[in-house]
């Protein structure tokens, strides 16, 4: 089988190439400086998977939708599902929207996430291709683009958004990071691995993240309402108040507290033996 990947020079598309040469398939790339072009690979691989920046995705499907036939399987990468797949289904492709859930410096799919949108496609195909994947170590889960983006609105838009303004407070207060880490407790070095690991990366692909998912403003609206609400929960005189929304949340979450107790005091083991 061949798998075309187009932005296959990326850190997406070079860390996929391995998993399809692993899996014993012949790989093609396309970059805008390659010798083969985004319709070389679109006229020519079984598997069109598509891995440019978030804002250039639905612009190279349109150029290569036409270059499609139906025997083939075309497939993305990016972070945001329903607009991508909305693109690809206009080619006459069979089409599978993907979102793998790690960035490209994960050492293989062991024990990573791939998130599968199938959009129009026969159960062979989709077989066909999560089969690479689980072979080498991923777990799928499958959804539809539309609550895809609903819970990435949550999952990579508040996380993202309350690690910024974290970020952003602490530089506003003129805390000097190295001094700080030298009062620390293990929760608050997590907390600035978590800011400054997020820093370190390409701020477009964040930005298009938060700005392109149409989910995204309705949460942020609502992160910004926590916020009052928990401001003036702590600014009042009256510890009850304080108690009855810990409580709230805690019903909330109380499934999940022995958990994630357990996964944290892992983490706080490795941040103290350093
Ligand atoms: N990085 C992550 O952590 C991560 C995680 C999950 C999903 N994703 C998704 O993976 C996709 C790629 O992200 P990435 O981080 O790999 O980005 P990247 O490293 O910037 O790679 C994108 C590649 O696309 C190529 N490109 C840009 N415009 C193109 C065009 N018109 N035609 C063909 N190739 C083009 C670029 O190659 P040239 O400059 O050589 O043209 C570049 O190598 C995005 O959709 C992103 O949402 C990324």
């Amino acid at each position: 089988m061949q798998v075309g990947i187009i932005g296959g020079t990326g850190k997406m598309g070079r860390f996929f190439a391995d998993v399809f040469s692993s899996a014993g398939w012949d790989v093609s790339v396309s970059g805008r400086k390659t010798a083969l072009t985004n319709r070389d690979v679109a006229e020519q691989a079984d598997v069109v998977m598509v891995s440019v920046p978030i804002r250039e995705t639905v612009r190279v499907i349109a150029e290569i939708a036409a270059h499609l036939s139906e025997r083939q399987i075309l497939c993305d990468l990016t972070s945001l599902k329903a607009e991508p797949v909305r693109a690809m289904l206009t080619s006459p492709a069979r089409v599978i929207g993907l979102h793998p859930m790690f960035g490209p410096g994960a050492e293989s799919l062991r024990g990573q996430t791939i998130i599968v949108t199938p959009a129009r496609c026969e159960p062979e195909d989709l077989t066909l291709l999560l089969d690479v994947f689980e072979r080498q170590g991923a777990s799928i889960t499958i959804t539809t683009p539309e609550e895809h983006d609903r819970m990435m609105a949550v999952i990579q838009g508040l996380t993202h958004v309350s690690t910024l303004a974290a970020a952003e407070t602490i530089r506003r207060e003129e805390v000097d990071v190295a001094e700080s880490l030298t009062f620390t407790s293990p929760i608050y070095r997590i907390q600035m691995g978590l800011i400054g690991r997020l820093l370190a990366q390409d701020p477009d692909l964040y930005g298009d993240m938060l700005r392109m998912n149409p989910a995204v403003p309705g949460v942020l609206a609502a992160f910004e309402d926590a916020v009052r609400d928990l401001r003036s929960v702590v600014e009042s005189d009256d510890p009850a108040r304080f108690r009855e929304y810990f409580a709230r949340n805690a019903r909330h979450y109380e499934t999940y507290g022995s958990d994630a107790t357990r996964e944290t005091d892992d983490l706080i083991r490795c941040v103290v033996s350093r």
